[in-house]
């Protein structure tokens, strides 16, 4: 597991292994939008403040992937212990 920091709020949330962010952030009342939650759509892409995420969308593309700026949280996860995202 890994921890979001939520930067507009100041909380931050736990993520399980197994669990995605936005699970996270929906069981913990964070208002955020999502529709496919299998990494296609791009609905719930969502800014990256530091960390470094583990991409596992269809939506990012390698440029993107690599600058790490934005991630689909309905999917990927993190490769640092901790994300600071823009929510
Ligand atoms: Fe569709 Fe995340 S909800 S890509």
């Amino acid at each position: 597991g890994f921890v979001v920091r939520l930067a507009r709020s100041g909380r931050t949330i736990p993520v399980a292994a197994g669990s995605t962010i936005l699970d996270a952030l929906q069981a913990q009342g964070v208002p955020v939008p999502s529709s496919c939650q299998q990494g296609v759509c791009g609905v719930c892409e969502t800014a990256v403040l530091s960390g470094t995420p583990d991409h596992r969308d269809l939506v990012l593309s390698e440029q993107e992937r690599a600058a790490g700026r934005t991630m689909m949280i309905c999917c990927s996860g993190s490769k640092t212990p901790e994300l600071t995202l823009d929510v």
